[in-house]
C-alpha cells in the first residue's frame, strides 16, 4: 500500500495543539453553546430549568455532567423544527433520519454550520490519506441521509475532484471507479463488499484498481473486515464516524498512519462516555455509551446527546485530540441470547476467520417453543466449494462462535448471492420473534 501519511504542516494547527489549548477552547465554546441552546430552544430552557441548572453554572468542562441528557425522543417530540435555535430563514439545509418507527428526526444547518461540517469532513479525509487533487468516488447515499452530501462538501473543500455517484447500480460503480480513476472511495463497508464482488464478477482484479484509500462508516465494522478489504483492493481502509443529530459524518475519524481508533474532532464536539444504566460519566478508558455535545453549531445545538453507540475514550496518538475505540455496536443492536450479550460485530469477527465463507452475513432471531434461536445466514465464497466443503465451513463457524462468543447458533449456508445485499447501511438483524 502506498504511504499516505499527511504532512504535519498541512494539518489544522488545533489538531496537534497542546491539551491545554484544546481544553481552553472547549470551555469557551461550551459556555457559548449551552447559552445559545438555553436562550433559543424552548426544549433546552425547560429541561435545564427542570434540572435546576443554568448555563452560567458551567465553570469547568466536567460541570457538563450536571446538565440533562438529550435523547432521540426529544427530537421527535419537537418535530419538525422545534429544536432549531435560529429563525427558519437562516437554515440553509435540513437532513433527516428515516427511523424505522415514528416520525423522522430533522436536523438543520446555517451557512456557517455547513462550512464547519465541510471543514471537519475535509480534515477527516486528509487524516484518511486523501489529498487535494484526488478523484473521490462517493457511494454514500445522497438525499436526506447525511452521508452523500456530507462527504461531497468535505471533498470539494479539500480540493478533490468529486464523483457524486450515490448508492446502487453496482456494475456502474465499478465502471466509474475504473474509467474516472478514483483514488478514494467513500462508502459503507457492507456496500464496499458488494462492489468488491462486482469487480470479481466482471473478471477484474480489484488490486489493480486505481483506489488508494477507502473511507468507511455509517455502520459498525471490525478490524478483521478492514484487513479483508485492504488486502482485496490493496488500499487503506479507514474508519469514519458521525451521526445526523450531531452533524453527520466527520465527528471522528481514524488517521491512516496509525489506524488505532478514531480521533474525535474535539474543537467542535465534546465527548463523554457514560454508564448506560446509571447515566454516570465514566473515566476515560471505560466502555460505555458515547454522549456528544456540539460546541459550535448554530442552527441545531445539541447538548449531551445519548448516541446509544458503545465505545471507550482513549488518549490521542497521531493527533492531540482524544480517540474513541471502533464502535462495538449500538445498545439497540445488542442481542441477549439465553442470557448472553451478543453484538453482530462479534459474529462478523468469527466469520472473517472462517475460510471458504464470504464476508456477507445476516442474523435471524426466531423462537422455538420458549427458547430464542439465532440463525446466522452466510454464503459460500465465490467460485468455491461443493456442498460438503460448505457444510464443513459452517460447522467450523458454529464451533468458533460457541467457543469465542459463548452462544450456540444455527448456521444457514447459502450459495452465491444468498445473503441480501445492502446499498447503504447493512441490515444485520432480522427479528422474527413474536412481539410482546
Ligand atoms: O450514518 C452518518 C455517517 C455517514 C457516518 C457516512 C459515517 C459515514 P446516521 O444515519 O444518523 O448518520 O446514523 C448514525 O450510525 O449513531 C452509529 O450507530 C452508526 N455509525 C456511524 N458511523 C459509524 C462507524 C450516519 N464508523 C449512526 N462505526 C451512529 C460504527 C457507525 N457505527
Amino acid at each position: 500500500m502506498e504511504d499516505r501519511t499527511p504532512n504535519r504542516a498541512d494539518l489544522d494547527p488545533i489538531e496537534i495543539a497542546s491539551r491545554d489549548e484544546i481544553t481552553a477552547l472547549q470551555l469557551e465554546r461550551m459556555k457559548w453553546s449551552l447559552a445559545h441552546a438555553y436562550e433559543n430552544v424552548s426544549h433546552y430552557r425547560a429541561s435545564f430549568d427542570a434540572a435546576g441548572v443554568h448555563p452560567g453554572d458551567l465553570k469547568l468542562l466536567s460541570d457538563l455532567a450536571r446538565f440533562p441528557f438529550t435523547v432521540k425522543q426529544d427530537l421527535r417530540a419537537n418535530y419538525p423544527f422545534g429544536m432549531f435555535a435560529v429563525p427558519r430563514e437562516k437554515v440553509v439545509r435540513v437532513h433527516a433520519s428515516s427511523g424505522t418507527t415514528g416520525k423522522p428526526t430533522v436536523v438543520g444547518y446555517t451557512a456557517k454550520d455547513i462550512d464547519t461540517w465541510a471543514t471537519v469532513m475535509a480534515r477527516s479525509m486528509r487524516a484518511s490519506g486523501t489529498r487535494p487533487g484526488d478523484v473521490v468516488h462517493i457511494s454514500y447515499g445522497y438525499g436526506l441521509f447525511t452521508g452523500g452530501l456530507g462527504a461531497h462538501y468535505g471533498a470539494e473543500k479539500l480540493g478533490c475532484t468529486v464523483v457524486p455517484v450515490s448508492g446502487g447500480m453496482t456494475p456502474r460503480q465499478v465502471t466509474l471507479i475504473e474509467d474516472f480513476g478514483a483514488t478514494t472511495i467513500m462508502v459503507t463497508p457492507s456496500y464496499a463488499l458488494s462492489i468488491l464482488d462486482e469487480y470479481r464478477a466482471q473478471g477484474l482484479d480489484p488490486r489493480k484498481s486505481p483506489l488508494k484509500v477507502g473511507i468507511f462508516g455509517a455502520e459498525p465494522w471490525t478490524n478483521a473486515m478492514r484487513l479483508e478489504i485492504e488486502q482485496a483492493f490493496d488500499m487503506h481502509a479507514v474508519d469514519i464516524y458521525g451521526l445526523s443529530e450531531v452533524m453527520g459524518p466527520g465527528v471522528a475519524n481514524e488517521c491512516v498512519e496509525t489506524k488505532d481508533g478514531l480521533h474525535i474532532w474535539e474543537d467542535h464536539f465534546y465527548p463523554e462516555v457514560i454508564d448506560p444504566i446509571t447515566g454516570d460519566v465514566l473515566p476515560d478508558g471505560a466502555l460505555g455509551e458515547l454522549v456528544l455535545t456540539s460546541l459550535t453549531k448554530e442552527a441545531f445545538p445539541i447538548i449531551r446527546y445519548r448516541t446509544r453507540d458503545l465505545t471507550r475514550l482513549m488518549p490521542g496518538t497521531a493527533r492531540s485530540m482524544r480517540r474513541m475505540e471502533k464502535v462495538t455496536g449500538r445498545s439497540d443492536d445488542m442481542i441477549i441470547l439465553r442470557g448472553v450479550n451478543v453484538f453482530p460485530t462479534q459474529i462478523e469477527e468469527q466469520l472473517m476467520l472462517t475460510s471458504g465463507l464470504a464476508p456477507h452475513f445476516q442474523i435471524e432471531l426466531s423462537r422455538d417453543a420458549r427458547m430464542d434461536v439465532m440463525t446466522v445466514h452466510v454464503e459460500a465464497q465465490a467460485g468455491q466449494m461443493g456442498q460438503e466443503a460448505l457444510q464443513a465451513a459452517s460447522e467450523a463457524l458454529k464451533a468458533r462462535i460457541k467457543e469465542r462468543v459463548g452462544v450456540t447458533v444455527e448456521i444457514a449456508a447459502h450459495g452465491l448471492g444468498g445473503v441480501p445485499r445492502s446499498q447503504g447501511k447493512a441490515v444485520r438483524i432480522l427479528d422474527k420473534r413474536p412481539k410482546g
